[in-house]
């Protein structure tokens, strides 16, 4: 049978929310990666130190026994944070960045920053304690239309920040588009991209053509084909400024699948199978291990892992569904054949 060993990855962008579909999700994501930044947008968002403390030990106990799983912290930027607080932000060592959520942008958003340019004297001072910002770049213009906020936020607030920031470490969060991927590419070292396997594997015809499929529906919303292959180009061409962030975001089914569904993928169940098909797909499967398991470290000035993992290319069925009741969630390719499975994990050499 045909196998894959690597070393073992970490999740660079992951949801888990807090709760019983914490229990629900964690296990997926701590079965296959090291460690993992936790988005900070829970409801209300994660936005100072003694928050990210309380809501790492409620992940520490929905850690399976057994595992060896390390979440990184981050802390959700509003239009209120102070200085102190970045301060304090970059001496505390489990939190590891923060998140810049345009308001109004994406799902548990809306105390994002509504003014960019009021907050450079916080970028300022992550910039000074080293301390990586983490972006949604994505405007939030009413009148723009949905396919080309990313592009948008690219020409004008993001390339504002890096100019006037040269020294500030930037992850761009889950790139959709060939305008963000050349834009990165283009810019110093200090500039990273994630990328997520939902879009590395579909373009926008998946969510709408033949039947509007909620489940995959995300923001950044997936593009159109020559910007899917951009991205499969970018993840796959060893540059290490691109490394893997699943961007998994459990919503319920129940509120996926309504009149105004929300924003979010959920990929953790698979994650680290998709990623191998977007690879095979591409005939690029030698370039999986420093996209999934050294660059994002090495950005991140963490240590690589020391584990591996082992892929068989052997067909499973992704179940209709995880979690009971009010935790149901509807996984990314429900009741669809994955052709990468997970055959074992030594967790150090
Ligand atoms: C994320 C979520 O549900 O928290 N949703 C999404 O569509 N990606 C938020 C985000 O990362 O934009
Ligand atoms: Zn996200």
């Amino acid at each position: 049978m045909k196998t894959l060993t690597i070393t073992r990855p970490d999740d660079w962008h992951l949801h888990v929310r807090n709760g019983a579909i914490l229990k629900t999700v964690l296990p997926h994501t701590a079965r296959q990666f090291a460690r993992a930044i936790i988005m900070p947008n829970l409801k209300p968002p994660v936005t100072t130190v003694t928050q990210a403390l309380a809501y790492r030990e409620e992940i520490l106990q929905a850690i399976p026994a057994g595992i060896d799983f390390t979440p990184l912290m981050t802390l959700y930027l509003t239009g209120s944070t102070t200085v102190a607080e970045i301060k304090k932000a970059a001496g505390s060592d489990p939190v590891y960045a923060f998140k810049l959520y345009p308001a109004g942008a994406t799902t548990n958003s809306d105390s994002g920053v509504a003014d960019i340019k009021a907050i450079f004297p916080l970028l300022a001072e992550m910039e000074k304690h080293n301390i990586p910002l983490l972006i949604h770049g994505e405007v939030t213009d009413v009148h723009c239309d949905i396919f080309d906020r990313e592009r948008v936020f690219v020409d004008t607030s993001l390339t504002d920040i890096v100019d006037n920031f040269p020294g500030l470490r930037v992850v761009v969060e889950h790139v959709t588009t060939t305008e963000a991927v050349q834009f990165v590419q283009a810019a110093s070292n200090q500039v990273a991209a994630t990328i997520t396997p939902q879009h590395l594997l579909f373009n926008r015809n998946a969510l709408l053509a033949g039947g509007i499929r909620p489940h995959y529906y995300c923001l950044p919303i997936l593009k159109r084909e020559p910007h899917r292959l951009a991205l499969v180009a970018a993840a796959t061409s060893g540059n290490p400024k691109f490394f893997l962030g699943t961007d998994s975001a459990p919503h319920t089914t129940l509120l996926k699948e309504t009149s105004c569904g929300c924003a979010g993928c959920y990929s953790a169940h698979a994650a680290l199978e998709l990623y191998a098909e977007a690879f095979e797909h591409a005939d690029a499967l030698d370039k999986l291990e420093g996209f999934a398991s050294f660059y994002g470290a090495d950005f991140y000035h963490l240590p690589r892992n020391t584990g591996t993992v082992t892929l068989e290319k052997s067909t499973w069925k992704i179940p209709a569904s995880y979690g009971e009741n009010e935790t149901l969630i509807t996984p990314l390719k429900a009741g669809e054949e994955v052709g990468w499975k997970i055959q074992s994990i030594h967790e150090a050499n």
